[in-house]
């Protein structure tokens, strides 16, 4: 049987990476998917990946760092579909390993406005809808590694890994345990997708804890395998699982 038979899905960075591998894979188990992206012709494919395959997706194309665009984003599963189960923050961008000395404010804001306040205005705007349903809602928000030790990027990547898991324990702790919206995070270590391509002129100094965390030779998953956690921890299965954080690194901080 399908696991998220006409659940009503949205989820950001659709277009690629690991986000397009979940919004596949929602599709496959029944969810209808708002897939959204900022990259056009990457979510369209997308969608259109979803509907080939029997599914149901609509593409729309937002950029989370406007914050009245993500607004109209949340509101638009309503219209689209009627009503909104799971929302999945998943868009997020590196920082080139910029230490709290080489970050600029304008690279300090790129980053947190993608990778944190994103994922809260989207919140904001989905917790009152799935508070108004009778089943509620689940959310998950995609951190990292880096949102659990020091070394596991630059100075903004990592205070907004963590600052995003603080986020979600909060909205689990006060809609969660005695309300109807669940909040649960991801944290995947290496995964094999473009992210690292957007890597330029890497900080050396920002890098030196990478390596000698053993990321430069980490375990890599597959956005199949994100895609496979992310299933677990939106679907009902996971009713009991609340401000959960779920790591998926094939063991890297285990060692
Ligand atoms: N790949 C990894 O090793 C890894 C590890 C830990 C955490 N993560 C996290 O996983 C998430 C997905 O990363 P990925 O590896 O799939 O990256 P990716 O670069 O392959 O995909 C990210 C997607 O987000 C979109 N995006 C970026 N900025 C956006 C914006 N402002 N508005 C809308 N869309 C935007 C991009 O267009 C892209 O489609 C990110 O939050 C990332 O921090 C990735």
């Amino acid at each position: 049987m399908a696991r998220l038979t006409d659940k009503v899905v949205v989820i950001t960075g659709a277009g690629n990476g690991m986000g397009k591998a979940m919004a596949l894979r929602f599709g496959q188990e029944g969810a209808k998917v708002l897939a959204s992206d900022r990259d056009e012709k990457g979510i369209k494919a997308t969608a259109e990946e979803i509907t080939v395959a029997g599914g149901t997706a609509v593409a729309d194309v937002t950029d989370v760092s406007d914050e009245a665009a993500i607004k109209a984003l949340i509101h638009r599963a309503v219209t689209e579909f009627g009503r909104l189960d799971i929302l999945v923050n998943n868009a997020g961008i590196v920082d080139n390993f910029k230490t709290v000395v080489t970050a600029t404010d304008e690279s300090w804001d790129k980053v947190l406005k993608i990778n944190l306040y994103a994922p809260f205005w989207a919140c904001r705007e989905a917790v009152p809808i799935m508070e108004e349903q009778e089943t509620g809602g689940a959310i998950l928000n995609i951190s990292s590694v880096g949102g659990m030790f020091g070394g596991r990027g630059g100075a903004a990547y990592v205070t907004s890994k963590h600052a995003i898991i603080g986020l979600t324990k909060n909205i689990a702790a006060t809609y969660g345990v005695k309300g109807k919206v669940r909040a649960n995070v991801l944290a995947p270590g290496s995964v094999v997708t473009n992210i690292g391509a957007t890597i330029t002129d890497p900080d050396p100094v920002g890098q030196k804890a990478l390596q000698a965390s053993g990321g430069f030779s980490s375990p890599q998953g597959s956005g199949e395998d994100m895609a496979n956690a992310a299933l677990y921890l939106v679907s009902d299965e996971a009713k009991f699982v609340n401000g959960a954080v779920l790591v998926a690194d094939g063991g890297w901080t285990a060692l």
